[in-house]
């Protein structure tokens, strides 16, 4: 396991958290694969990986304009920032199939950014927000 849920801040909303232990989920699988090179399922893991973050990305979003949070476009913009990078790791495994880089991706930029995200942005937009 490379992140315990319970290192993930709990916020205001409920499906925030959901979300956020799912994304912890998947990255664990993956990661998981990434420990046995094993280089078919980490196709199909990183796929849903990524799918899993930008969904709830979106989620975030939309309930953001729902409630005219002001903070909207500089939470968005990180999550732009994250999405990017998502496209790029994707192109780059297809390209390279290395998987040393995709887990140093994982454990020394998306977990670490996850954390600090949600602890900062998700925590004020949820406050925000409500349940
Ligand atoms: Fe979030
Ligand atoms: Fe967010």
């Amino acid at each position: 396991m490379l992140i315990d849920p319970a290192e993930i801040q709990k916020v205001a909303n409920m499906f925030f958290n959901a979300a956020h232990e799912d994304i912890a989920h998947s990255v664990n699988q993956l990661y998981e694969a990434l420990k046995r090179k094993e280089k078919a399922p980490i196709d199909e893991l990183l796929e849903e990986m990524i799918f899993e973050i930008v969904d709830h990305f979106e989620m975030e979003e939309e309930m953001m304009k729902d409630s005219e949070f002001f903070g909207y476009p500089m939470h968005k913009a990180e999550h732009d920032q994250m999405r990017k990078e998502l496209y790029e790791l994707s192109e780059e495994w297809k390209s390279s199939r290395d998987i040393e880089k995709l887990r140093t991706f994982l454990e020394e930029k998306l977990v670490p950014w996850l954390k600090l995200h949600v602890a900062q942005w998700d925590s004020i937009t949820a406050t925000h927000i409500g349940d």
